[in-house]
């Protein structure tokens, strides 16, 4: 049975784990309310490429500039990755990696599902394996919900500002009892490749949902409100402060069959649920490729 690899990214001593989440959650909900307070009106009417998609890139590089600046100033020293322009190499051992809008599409036509997701992490994160979230704080704007996890100090969501709930995930262990989360990615060939790939895991769980954000998708899982989550085609900013909030709730994360979590697919579910969807998942894969 396949369970996921423990991290063997060195983490340093002394890092001020709870400076960074501290540092992750200020930023995660100043760019949330720059996302919705500045979302222009007329985004939710046009939906054409030219015009609405290019909108909302400016209001990505806004959210990631806003971020950087306010990361950079707090911690000059660390690394900065996003999702937009504007990367940078630091020399602290620690990188700061943001997606300003996870859920892009959600937020152009106005769906409610969408998430600031920032997260420190240590290692390099343009290398699947070598790198581990060691602090950050997910928002999603909409909800009023921050989640938000550091190193061994465990998985928290407060709502509206409240006080903080911890978070574990759900005890769901027969998988075809599970509500799954899963995700497409943006070009055509891919999703028809995740689709077949679907179609092979649907008859094995519960139901199937799409949510439209994986960060959202990883707290989710966090907090029970899914079962297990896999999806093909995340980058490391999808996926980094999520990771860290699901397995700070006692979830399991990683690629198939003992590998890193990597483009190539990421499964998250509780413990109970992880090796069971990783062979249902496998087998589909190996399946779809065979079947071509
Ligand atoms: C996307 C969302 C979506 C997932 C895609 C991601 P973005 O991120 O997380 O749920 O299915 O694979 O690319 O582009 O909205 O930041």
């Amino acid at each position: 049975m396949a369970a996921p690899q423990a991290s063997s990214v060195p983490v340093p001593d002394g890092l001020p784990l709870r400076e960074l989440e501290r540092l992750a959650i200020e930023t995660a909900l100043e760019a949330g309310r720059l996302i919705v307070d500045d979302r222009p009106d007329s985004l939710g009417v046009s939906k054409t490429k030219s015009s609405a998609t290019d909108v909302v890139t400016v209001m990505d590089q806004r959210a990631q500039d806003l971020l950087r600046a306010r990361l950079r100033a707090a911690r000059p020293q660390d690394g900065f990755l996003g999702e937009e322009e504007g990367g940078a190499s630091g020399s602290s051992g620690v990188t700061w990696v943001v997606d300003p809008i996870d859920g892009t599409v959600n937020y152009l036509y106005g769906i409610p599902a969408y998430a600031v997701s920032v997260a420190a992490v240590v290692g390099d994160p343009a290398v699947p394996g070598q790198w581990t979230p060691v602090a950050g704080a997910v928002v999603d704007p909409e909800r009023g919900h921050l989640f938000h996890a550091s190193l061994g100090g465990g998985a928290w969501r407060s709502v509206d500002g409240g006080s903080g709930e911890r978070l574990r995930v759900g005890e769901q262990s027969d998988l075809s009892h599970a509500l799954v989360g899963t995700g497409f990615g943006y070009e055509a060939p891919v999703r028809v490749w995740q689709t077949r790939v679907l179609l092979e895991v649907i008859e094995h769980i519960r139901d199937i949902r799409r949510i439209g954000s994986a960060a959202l998708d990883l707290c989710h899982v966090a907090d029970g409100g899914l079962d297990a989550y896999f999806e093909r085609g995340l980058n490391a900013w999808d996926m980094a402060a999520g990771w860290l909030v699901l397995s700070e709730a006692g979830g399991l994360f990683g690629g198939l069959a003992g590998r890193p979590a990597d483009a190539a697919m990421v499964v998250a579910a509780a413990p109970g649920l992880f090796a069971e969807l990783d062979e249902v998942v496998a087998a589909a894969v190996a399946h779809v490729r065979t079947a071509k």
